[in-house]
């Protein structure tokens, strides 16, 4: 997810074939600006239901109750989070018995995940890096799987890239866990009524998409000063192909017709579960993947 609301705003895309991973300084320093003033908002709104995780040492993460099924049991093993925001995630997959590490380039998300963490008692380390430097940060060959997704791929630019840095920290036999924004809706354009029209890059484009809005994806008690973010799009096969060059077996890859937020304003409804899924025929657009991979050499 952008940490804009997608509903205003505006969004701008020249569409290049992808040529460079190196990160643009503007591009990488405008999110973590814009990360950094939404995290403490996110941390009181009511979509990341902080204050469930206080009243109720049971209670996880609408993102990780949803994953439980394709997930299994990870009790007894050592996990990474990549980009793991403001933590609910990963002091639920601890409340589900895995010892975390969490990582996140940005200060605040971690003071917020910190926070988390300690006054609810999950022993979790989290640690402050570009994802593209989390082997250097945290070590090869060292977790028995990452845990990563909903709006995370899209703020890095070359796939290949984080696909290497993912099947590095796993040890032999570790796996990814992702669910993620399909390429699908992160290529749609919110801001035709009615129709849904792929107006973005599917494929995986050198220029990002670039938004400007003071808004977030969630209801917050704020605006933001930090209004411009930049998102790289990756497809499927893509995305698929990149972990399978690196040395990696797919598991599974399962496509759904919901997503934990409500990605496309106006056209959504929530259900019970927590998910958001299109009003008119849902059968239309896949809204969310999920990939599993483990590593074989
Ligand atoms: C939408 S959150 C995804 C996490 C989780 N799904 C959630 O919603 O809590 C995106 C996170 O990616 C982080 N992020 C963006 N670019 C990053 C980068 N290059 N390296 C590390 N973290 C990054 C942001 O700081 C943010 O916390």
């Amino acid at each position: 997810m952008t940490p804009s609301a997608k509903s205003s705003g505006s969004r701008t895309t020249a569409g290049r074939k992808a040529g460079s991973s190196v990160i643009d300084t503007r591009y990488y320093r405008d999110n973590l600006a814009a990360w950094d003033e939404r995290a403490p908002a996110h941390a009181r709104s009511e979509g990341y239901r902080v204050a469930r995780f206080y009243e109720d040492p049971a209670y996880l993460s609408d993102v990780v109750r949803f994953d439980i099924p394709l997930l299994g049991d990870v009790a007894g093993l050592e996990g990474v989070h990549l980009q793991c925001h403001i933590g609910t995630d990963t002091v639920s997959l601890v409340r589900r018995g895995a010892r975390m590490t969490g990582l996140d380039f940005s200060g605040e998300s971690l003071a917020q995940a910190r926070a988390l963490s300690q006054e609810t008692g999950a022993d979790i380390e989290f640690v402050q890096s570009d994802v593209y430097d989390a082997v250097d940060v945290l070590g090869r060959e060292r977790f028995d799987f990452v845990f990563t997704g909903i709006g995370a791929l899209c703020w890095l630019p070359d796939v290949r890239r984080w696909a290497q840095v993912v099947h590095d920290l796993l040890r032999p036999g570790g796996f990814l866990f992702i669910r993620e924004g399909h390429p699908m809706l992160w290529a749609m354009d919110e801001s035709v009524d009615d129709e849904l029209v792929a107006g973005y890059p599917y494929f995986e484009v050198a220029q990002p998409v670039t938004d400007e809005h003071d808004g977030s994806y969630l209801p917050v008690d704020t605006t933001f000063r930090a209004d411009v973010s930049h998102s790289w799009n990756h497809g499927i096969g893509e995305t698929v192909m990149a972990l399978l060059d690196t040395g990696m077996a797919l598991d599974l890859l399962v496509e759904h017709d919901s997503c934990p937020w409500e990605a496309l304003p106006g056209k959504m409804v929530e259900g019970d579960d927590g998910e958001w899924r299109l009003v008119e025929r849902p059968e239309r657009l896949a809204l969310t993947y999920t990939l599993r991979a483990h590593r074989i050499d």
